[in-house]
């Protein structure tokens, strides 16, 4: 098979999509990845599908652009409302996070009860709830939307001691506790940049699901099934963002653990 040595793009509306480029840069270390956070516009989700729709066309015409091989859509809320419409309009592969975080959560729940969370507009679509009943007829679910924990991640608000992040982790997530759920799927990529608040309020017998990393997980081994790999060891990564530059180099380096600077450049999508 003939190497593709095009880069893989990644979106989200900010930070959130790191948690998936992370997994990317782990399991595929010879790609060159274009990452575009659309920081100015965040949040997705308490907008409308017709917003989100637009905003995702944009997003998307912003990557192809750059010649990508495939677009990984690192972001619950476009993945659960714009996807469908959208993803027969590109002929390169587009990988949302919906399906592969259904499917790890099927494979590790033991109990079939289980916790969704997500933005409004992720939970208000009732997608995830319609794959895993599609696959698992008798799951006892409970959903709930947390809308505050974007802005509360983009500001950097992600860690254990801060009051702030942990009443509103205990409020939003009182009736998923009440429920007694065994697994727990993040449905919004910016929330594993809670685990360790979400983790230690819900207690060490929940497993969280990332759904930025199963996606990911998903997305490396489906282009190396389909020889789609890039023919080098070493890859590069590019950080593209619709606000300032500065404060998402601080809070990706941070995230990702590896220094971003100088490779987040400001962009504007409004003409696409
Ligand atoms: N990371 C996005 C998601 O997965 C956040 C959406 C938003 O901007 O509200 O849903």
């Amino acid at each position: 098979m003939t190497p593709n040595n095009r880069p893989i793009g990644v979106f989200d509306s900010g930070l959130g999509g790191l948690t998936a480029m992370a997994t990317l840069i782990e399991r595929l270390p010879g790609e060159d990845i274009c990452y575009l956070g659309d920081t100015g516009r965040v949040p997705y989700g308490v907008r409308s599908r017709a917003t989100i729709e637009r905003y995702t066309r944009q997003d998307m015409a912003f990557l192809m652009e750059l010649d990508v091989k495939a677009i990984v859509v690192a972001c619950g809320t476009v993945s659960a409302v714009a996807l469908e419409q959208i993803r027969g309009e590109y002929t390169i592969p587009i990988y949302g996070v919906l399906e592969p975080a259904v499917d790890a959560a099927l494979a590790r729940t033991k109990t079939e009860n289980i916790g969704i969370i997500g933005t409004e507009a992720t939970i208000s679509s009732g997608a995830y709830e319609r794959l895993l009943r599609a696959a698992r007829p008798d799951v006892r679910l409970t959903s709930v939307a947390c809308p505050l924990f974007v802005p509360l991640v983009e500001n950097g608000r992600v860690e254990p001691g801060d009051v702030v992040i942990e009443t509103i982790v205990a409020e939003y997530l009182a009736p998923i506790k009440a429920a007694g759920v065994d697994t727990l799927i993040l449905g919004c990529t910016h929330y594993p940049l809670l685990e360790a608040v979400i983790g230690a309020y819900l207690g060490a017998d929940t497993a969280l699901i990332s759904s930025g990393r199963a996606a990911a997980e998903r997305v490396a081994a489906d282009l190396a099934a389909q020889g789609m790999l890039a023919a080098r060891e070493t890859g590069s990564c590019r950080y593209f963002v619709t606000d300032s530059v500065t404060g998402f180099e601080k809070l990706a380096s941070l995230f990702l653990r590896r220094d971003v600077s100088g490779k987040v450049a400001q962009v504007s999508l409004e003409s696409l």
